[in-house]
């Protein structure tokens, strides 16, 4: 009986976005198959490709779940944004900047092309890797644990729960860290890394191995979107020109060298990760009263089976497809 009651107020509570999501999703999923799950850090290469989930999390609280949504996944580059925000929250902006720009490369994210083409060195934006790196560095505190846990205290903030470690995504990366870790050596010797090159590492490869949901990445696109305001438990957690910053950041250089087409074709600040994960703003707008979530949202998806970028392959597939449709675009 308890069983028939909870199915019926699920089904009183299913929206009509839910069953737009559903469909799309088995729409998209076999687009994953134009991927493959990142393998340069092999603990990825076990996730099934084929999983696509979706959460959608609204400025009221309404909530739109589809497909693997509960999946857990690690935040991967998408732990760029929250370090950003973390060690700009400590620092100031101004100074951050000093030691990270905010121009994209259109290079691949590991790339480490331009960090001597164009001295001093410093790393051209926080969401390559390089310049995650010296973030991370940056975070409050004097020892990797300081460091780790002002970043976690950051993301726990906006997701408003706990979070562990992947233990075998951390010891995978770790293992396999050498490129990370050449960057590292570089941005020491340059003088963009403020603490020793083993401890900016492990902070990095522990703030890629923090494991989340497609609702905890939609909580925090939402927050974004609202310009640092979490609308749900009605409290600002980062000032506004933060917020607006990091979305310019997430424009720029969020989809890698792919950012001008997610732009272009689906038009909202955005960032991704290798594991597969996609975290998307979207910005209240005014010209749409009557489709779904014009007051803003939050997005997350999650589809394992990665581009040549490093994006989900399917999860950018349907982020296209709800755009048009349901008109996201901030453009
Ligand atoms: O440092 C790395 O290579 C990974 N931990 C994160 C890279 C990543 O997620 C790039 N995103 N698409």
């Amino acid at each position: 009986v308890k069983r028939k009651m909870v199915s019926q107020v699920a089904q009183q509570t299913r929206t009509i976005e839910t069953d737009c999501l559903e469909q799309w999703i088995e729409q998209y999923r076999g687009e994953s198959s134009r991927g493959k799950c990142a393998a340069y850090i092999p603990a990825l290469k076990e996730a099934d490709p084929t999983q696509l989930g979706i959460c959608v999390v609204g400025p009221d609280g309404q909530i739109s779940r589809a497909g693997n949504y509960d999946a857990l996944f690690t935040l991967q580059s998408i732990s760029k944004v929250i370090s950003f925000l973390a060690a700009c929250t400590h620092h100031g902006i101004a100074s951050v900047l000093e030691q990270v720009d905010v121009e994209p490369t259109g290079d691949a994210f590991d790339s480490m092309v331009r960090l001597e083409m164009h001295k001093p060195g410093r790393p051209f934006n926080p969401m390559i890797n390089a310049g995650a790196i010296t973030v991370s560095s940056l975070l409050k505190g004097n020892s990797t644990q300081e460091k780790f846990l002002s970043f976690q205290q950051m993301v726990e903030r906006m997701t408003g729960r706990k979070h562990q470690i992947n233990e075998d995504v951390y010891r995978s990366e770790w293992q396999t860290a050498n490129r990370n870790r050449s960057l590292a050596y570089y941005l020491a010797a340059t003088g963009f890394l403020a603490c020793p090159v083993e401890d900016a590492l492990d902070v990095y490869i522990r703030q890629c191995s923090l494991e989340v949901t497609a609702e905890d990445i939609a909580k925090i696109g939402l927050i974004l979107a609202h310009d640092g305001y979490d609308p749900i438990r009605k409290e600002q957690l980062f000032g506004k020109e933060l917020a607006r910053v990091t979305k310019a950041l997430m424009v720029t250089c969020g989809m890698y060298n792919a950012s001008g087409n997610f732009a272009a074709f689906v038009g909202v600040p955005a960032k991704s990760g290798v594991s597969g994960g996609i975290m998307a703003a979207v910005p209240p707008r005014g010209r749409s009263g009557e489709l779904p979530f014009a007051c803003g949202c939050g997005i997350g998806v999650y589809g394992p089976a990665i581009d040549q970028y490093g994006n989900s392959v399917a999860g950018v597939a349907l982020l296209k497809h709800m755009a048009s449709t349901w008109d996201l675009t901030i453009y």
